[in-house]
Order: structure tokens, then C-alpha cells, then sequence
């Protein structure tokens, strides 16, 4: 099959992981005999310092008309001085827009090698950790109405949210959950904000369709707490916009390393996004140590989502040997050392 992949490599350490999972991504198309077009493109800082802007037009133009879009990371201190409407992070938030994406998977699985690198006692790693965090992406307090006042003395952002929105993020993870284990837990602070309140209750609706999954509901301060308590209670945890972006960093860190975890954002565009739930790492950008694997990952994911099932669970497998086999970077704890590159190789060597 021919298949053609934007590649957003971005800024700090996105140019090595990209190319680390490129590699991979290569191996995986000479053993399925497929071709994959690789379309490489300005998105975040680097796209500031070629065109002014941190998503350039022909960007969002080549994403919509490829079949998937690999992503590095962006930012950096270096664009820290730009006006707050041209940050690298605006591309970012710009093209999951653009490309309609509101669903974020960000997968946080525990791979029993690593249990060591985790913060959490082996006693309450033991019962296991699998954990889908279920992100809405395009809403809420990110795409508010926001602004200054009062000579830019007094700020504010909106959180909100539509029935609508709320109802198809939903219908994502209750679906997620029938091929798992069956349970979501919705995260809202219905306590105090209203659109939690609205939130919980379209939450409620949609679950009505799906009588085999458990719903329950927690607010955000206690779902923080619960999940280093006892992360092996959550099965699918669906978030609004920015609860997720806090739950999955902290998720990430009971693996072990935020380098491992991958993750995919759907929507209503053919191709999705996929990326590394970890950002570009700009103090270690450049010196061959930054960990591939949750791009590898999320590159899996991508061929997922092109229906290329076994290629995906191929890289999957050459991920787990690879862990298995003792492979290292530095954030990953003991183990034989190598650098990004050289786990890249060592991946693809894996597929066989
Ligand atoms: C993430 C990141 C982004 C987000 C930033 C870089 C805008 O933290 O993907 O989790 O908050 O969505
Ligand atoms: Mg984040």
C-alpha cells in the first residue's frame, strides 16, 4: 500500500525522535511491502524562524491531503519572547484545530521491565497500570473566549463547552471502553463550574447507549489523587481539554518515563495526528539522549488508524523486545545505554 505521512519534526529534540521513528516506519514498510511517502514540514519555532509564522498555510494544506501526520514536539526558551498569538505552541493548538482533531488517545501503559523507573511502591504497581486518558482536544478553556483588560492588568479565559462537543468526545471513549475493560470514569469539577455540570449530565446521556460500561464521575482533584493512590482502578478516563493535558503528564510519570507514551488525535479529518505526549525538551536537545520510543509508538498508532493492524503490533512487539532485551536511554533508569539513534536502530532491527 502507498501511503503518504507529513512529518512535523518541530523543535528541541523533535528532529531526533522523528527520525528515530522515520527509521522504524521505513523497516516496517520493507517487511509489509508497502510504500510510505515521507512529506517533511514547518510547524512551531522552526516554522517562526523560516516564515514568520508558527503554522504556515502549506502546512495545514499538505496535513489535510496526507494520510497521517507524525509529530515531533515544539517550543523552546529561543521563541519565549514572541507575542503570545505566534508562539510555537499556537501551531500546535492551530493545527489540531484545523484538522478538526477533538479526540486525544494518550494510551499509559506500565511495561513490568520499567516498574523500577516508576515513583510508585511495587505493591501499588502490582495490580497493574493500563489507562486510557481520553483528552477533548479543539474546547474548552484552551479555545475560550480570553483577553486582557484593565490595560492588560486583569486577564481571562473561558472555559467552555457545547452539548455537542461534550457528546462526541464521549461516544469516543464509551467506545474505546467496549474494546477494554468496560469502564469510564468522566473527570469534571461539577462542583464548582457549570460547564462540568453540563459536562456530567450529556456524559450521562451518552452512557445511556452503552448499558455494558460503568460510568462514574470524579472531580479533578480527586481523580489526581486517585490516580497515584491506586492507578489500576481507571480503564478509560475521559477529560475535558485541560484536566487531560494534567492528568496524562502525571499517568506518563507512573510508567515510569514521559518518554514511552505516545498518543493519537482524531477527528474529522482522514488523517490524524500522532505524537509523543512529552514536549521538545530543549535542554536536551541536540545531544543523542532523548528516548524515540513514545514517537515510535505513536507512529504505530498512525498505522492503526490506516487500518495497517499487524504493521502496527509489529512495532509494538519490536518495542516490547527491545525494552526486554535490557535498551536503555537515559530517562529509562539502569539498563545498557544507548542513545536515540541507536534505539531507533535497535527498533527497527527488532521488526525483523
Ligand atoms: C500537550 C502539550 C500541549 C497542550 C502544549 C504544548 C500546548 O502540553 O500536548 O499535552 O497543552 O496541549
Ligand atoms: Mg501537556
Amino acid at each position: 500500500m502507498e501511503k503518504r505521512i507529513v512529518v512535523l519534526a518541530g523543535d528541541g529534540i523533535g528532529p531526533e525522535i522523528t527520525s528515530a521513528a522515520v527509521e522504524v516506519l521505513k523497516k516496517t514498510a520493507v517487511k509489509f511491502g508497502h510504500k510510505f511517502d515521507f512529506d517533511y514540514r514547518y510547524m512551531g519555532g522552526c516554522a517562526i524562524d523560516k516564515f514568520g509564522v508558527p503554522l504556515p498555510e502549506e502546512t495545514v494544506a499538505a496535513c489535510k491531503a496526507s494520510d497521517g501526520v507524525l509529530l515531533g514536539a515544539v517550543g523552546g526558551p529561543k521563541w519565549d519572547s514572541q507575542p503570545a498569538e505566534n508562539r510555537p505552541e499556537k501551531g500546535l493548538l492551530g493545527i489540531r484545530s484545523a484538522l478538526g482533531l477533538y479526540a486525544n488517545l494518550r494510551p499509559a501503559v506500565i511495561y513490568p521491565e520499567l516498574s523500577d523507573a516508576s515513583p510508585l511502591k511495587p505493591s501499588v504497581l502490582e495490580k497493574g497500570v493500563d489507562v486510557m486518558v481520553v483528552r477533548e482536544l479543539i474546547g474548552g478553556i484552551y479555545f475560550g473566549r480570553r483577553g486582557l483588560e484593565d490595560d492588560g492588568k486583569t486577564a481571562y479565559d473561558t472555559e467552555i463547552y457545547s452539548e455537542s462537543e461534550v457528546r462526541r468526545i464521549a461516544k469516543v471513549a464509551f467506545d474505546l471502553a467496549m474494546t477494554r475493560r468496560k469502564k469510564v470514569t468522566s473527570v469534571d469539577k461539577a462542583n464548582v463550574l457549570l460547564s462540568s455540570r453540563l459536562w456530567r449530565r450529556v456524559v450521562e446521556e451518552v452512557a445511556k447507549d452503552y448499558p455494558e460500561v460503568a460510568l462514574n464521575h470524579l472531580y479533578v482533584d480527586n481523580a489526581a489523587m486517585q490516580l497515584v493512590k491506586d492507578p489500576s482502578q481507571f480503564d478509560v478516563l475521559l477529560c475535558p481539554n485541560m484536566f487531560g493535558d494534567i492528568l496524562s503528564d502525571e499517568a506518563s510519570q507512573i510508567t515510569g518515563s514521559i518518554g514511552l507514551l505516545p498518543s493519537s488525535s482524531l477527528g474529522t479529518c482522514r488523517a490524524g495526528l500522532f505524537e509523543p505526549i512529552h514536549g521538545s525538551a530543549p535542554d536536551i536537545a541536540g545531544q543523542d539522549i532523548a528516548n524515540p520510543i513514545a514517537t515510535v509508538l505513536a507512529a504505530a498508532m498512525m498505522l492503526d488508524n490506516m487500518n495497517l493492524h499487524e504493521e502496527a503490533r509489529a512495532i509494538e512487539k519490536a518495542v516490547g523486545k527491545t525494552i526486554a532485551d535490557g535498551w536503555r536511554t537515559p530517562d529509562m533508569g539502569e539498563g545498557k545505554r544507548v542513545g536515540c539513534k541507536e534505539m531507533g536502530r535497535i527498533i527497527a532491527k527488532n521488526i525483523g
